[in-house]
């Protein structure tokens, strides 16, 4: 349980907010300004955590004393992160949809105080690929190394790249990340290495510094940035530490020419392979009873247990969205609200994964008639995570194709487990 104070004005996102957060299991207390609550609470500094809407900006952070600020945005763009980080706030953000792209944020910044005492975000396992992984994430984290971090979709890079930061010298300055994949293409240059002629424009190279950078989905990085990438890199006096994470193939990249083997080995000086899930044998069901007893409680739910029939399954399916996908069967099946989880409350017996589907589509099917029937007939039963985990295609380009083939989304869904619980 920790003390989280919401600075934003009073309207509905507030109280979805606190709602949130108190299933969380934290205390929360709002305000309307840093005069209000200062008066009502006493010093800022005495919070675990201060989420403060934008407006609030630099004030905020001097009077926060060394708490860790969340600065929520309307807009969130990759300047005003720059900016927010500048003032001090330790983390910044869109406004949140879902309660886990706020808890998420908020298990990091009190994992960086030690004030986290509710959920259990930590890495674990003790099979043996993931000690070998937690082995060398120990050995690694207090070095100045770079580090290149790979897996498939959901086995955890974040977390590990979150967990080198906060076990290395830099852990109480800023870890700024990057989603490669998620800026523009023509902006990603100025976001990253900042307009030399603006003062106000420093990229995140820049807002990094003395601490570490995060380049997520590095594969997605564009060739001519990759180039001025290296290029800075190589020229930089920045004290940061860089990470990067990709769920693509590099040295298939070289090979197709799609990513530059020089700044492969620039990234590459340590590099951290995740296992699969699949892979991790027993360790399946500790984390899925890990996951079970974090989502009871923040649905504010009994918890139930998994049916043995359920954890056979656990550890024969194939998990090809891994983490990610085993903690939406469970919210799904924590929602649903029986008694013992079943296989089928997990719904993932009927799950081919789709690699072997796209194997056996018969040949005059083609490519784009295949996207058809499968998201057709699966967008019901599935969220767009995880429909395009199953195509194995980013949201993105989900996206995309349902426009371009029009399929749109539906606006009304029987589920969705988030929005649900709302
Ligand atoms: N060992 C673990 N224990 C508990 N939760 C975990 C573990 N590994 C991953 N998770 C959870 O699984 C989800 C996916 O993790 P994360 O975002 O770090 O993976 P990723 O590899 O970056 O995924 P993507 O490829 O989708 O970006 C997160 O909600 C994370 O908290
Ligand atoms: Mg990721």
């Amino acid at each position: 349980m920790s003390r989280i104070v919401i600075l934003i004005p009073a309207d509905g996102s507030r109280a979805q907010l606190a709602k949130w957060l108190e299933a969380d299991g934290h205390v929360v207390l709002t305000a309307e300004s840093i005069s209000a609550a200062t008066e009502q609470f006493g010093s800022l500094g005495n919070a675990d955590v201060i989420i403060g809407d934008e407006s609030f900006g630099a004030r905020l952070a001097a009077q926060a004393q060394g708490t860790p600020v969340l600065i929520l945005s309307r807009q969130a763009t990759v300047a005003e992160a720059v900016k927010a980080m500048k003032t001090g706030a330790s983390h910044y953000q869109a406004y949140p949809e879902t309660a886990d792209q706020l808890l998420i944020p908020v298990h990091g910044a009190l994992a960086e105080t030690g004030a986290d005492r509710s959920g259990d975000f930590s890495l674990g396992g003790d099979s043996p690929p993931m000690r070998a992984l937690l082995e060398h994430i120990g050995k690694v984290a207090p070095t100045e190394s770079t580090v290149l971090i790979s897996g498939e979709s959901g086995t955890g890079k974040e977390l590990v790249a979150r967990a080198l930061h906060a076990r290395s010298q830099r852990r109480l300055a800023a870890l700024i990340s990057v989603n490669c994949a998620a800026i523009p293409t023509h902006l990603i240059e100025a976001e990253l290495f900042g307009h030399d002629q603006q003062e106000d424009h420093r990229g995140l190279l820049e807002a990094a510094e003395g601490g570490t950078l995060f380049l997520d989905e590095i594969g997605e990085l564009p060739l001519d940035v990759q180039g001025r990438l290296l290029q800075v890199l190589a020229g930089s006096t920045a004290n940061v530490r860089l990470i990067a994470a990709t769920q693509r193939d590099l040295a298939g990249l070289i090979e197709s020419q799609q990513f530059r083997q020089d700044l492969y080995y620039r990234l590459k000086v340590v590099s951290l392979d995740i296992p699969p899930l699949r892979d991790r044998g027993e360790d399946i069901l500790q984390l899925a009873e890990d996951i079970l007893t974090r989502t009871s409680r923040r649905l504010g739910k009994p918890k139930p247990g998994f049916s043995s029939e359920a954890k056979d399954s656990l550890v024969s399916y194939h998990w090809p969205g891994n983490v990610r996908e085993l903690e939406n069967a469970i919210e799904r099946a924590v929602i649903l609200g029986e008694d013992a989880i079943t296989t089928s409350l997990l719904a993932i017996e009927t799950a081919a994964p789709v690699i072997d589907n796209l194997a056996a589509q018969t040949p005059d099917q083609t490519m784009e008639d295949y996207f058809v029937s499968f998201v057709t007939a699966h967008q019901d039963q599935l969220t767009e995570t995880e429909l395009a985990e199953r195509l194995g295609i980013s949201r993105k380009s989900l996206w995309e194709r349902r426009q371009r083939l029009n399929i749109p989304r539906k606006k009304t869904r029987k589920r969705g487990p988030r929005r649900d619980v709302s």
